[in-house]
């Protein structure tokens, strides 16, 4: 299964109705929400006021990627969002099994991030607890960056790490994803891709999102 989660961040933010109606009637699987904080990356984005109206007319599943220190803080309100997955970076949390497990009491499914130099290993103890993985292929904080090409390796070893240990988790793959290597990416064993700047830069983003889910 090949899925697409198109990222909020390169959305028209004087129009976000309109582009939300298009992810609503478009092929898309999840809807990805990307909050900075300023601190854990060097960029702020949106925080939840603007969360709250984008969940109430997004009829896509919530995929909400967190580059922000101290993500516990805010498990109740991404479950008040009604989150479909909640995703924190493994750099951001000194006690991930904590973590992970009060993601999953709050109902939700637990992501875990891993920055460009964050080795796949690390995940060995934790991943049969995870829902997905989310590897950044560009270091996180903007849209519209170039893809890192280490990425594929280390979708491979997280994919036999993840059939080791008998693991649920998804692979995601967030930063730089285009036509010309999601293909590959999908070849490599990841099952979600998200996509910012590719789809909403395309002349009409819901061809290019039918386009990424049938290669
Ligand atoms: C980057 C964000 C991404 C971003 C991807 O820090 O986590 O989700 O929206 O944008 P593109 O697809 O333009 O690289
Ligand atoms: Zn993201």
């Amino acid at each position: 299964m090949q899925m697409i989660a198109p990222s909020l961040l390169s959305a028209n933010f004087k129009c976000l109705q309109d582009d939300i109606d298009m992810i609503n009637s478009s092929e898309a699987d999840w809807l990805h929400l990307d909050v900075m904080d300023g601190v854990f990356v060097p960029n702020i984005s949106f925080g939840f006021p603007v969360l709250e109206a984008v969940a109430d007319i997004c009829k896509k599943p919530l995929d909400v990627h967190l580059m922000i220190v101290e993500p516990d803080k805010f498990i109740t309100q991404v479950r008040h969002l009604n989150a479909y997955m909640m995703n924190v970076h493994y750099e951001a949390c000194t006690h991930l099994h904590r973590t992970i497990s009060e993601i999953h009491k709050a109902g939700m499914r637990a992501g875990v991030t891993l920055n460009p130099h964050t080795p796949v290993s690390l995940l060995e103890d934790i991943i049969a607890d995870l829902d997905l993985v989310l590897l950044m292929s560009v270091n996180p904080g903007f849209g519209g960056q170039s893809f890192i090409e280490n990425t594929y390796n280390k979708v491979r070893e997280l994919k036999e790490m993840i059939l080791r240990h008998n693991s649920h988790a998804l692979i995601e793959i967030d930063g730089g994803v285009c036509l010309d290597n999601a293909q590959k990416l999908y070849q490599a064993g990841v099952d979600v891709l998200v996509s910012g700047s590719f789809i909403f830069k395309a002349p009409d983003p819901k061809a290019m999102i039918r386009q990424m889910k049938q290669l």
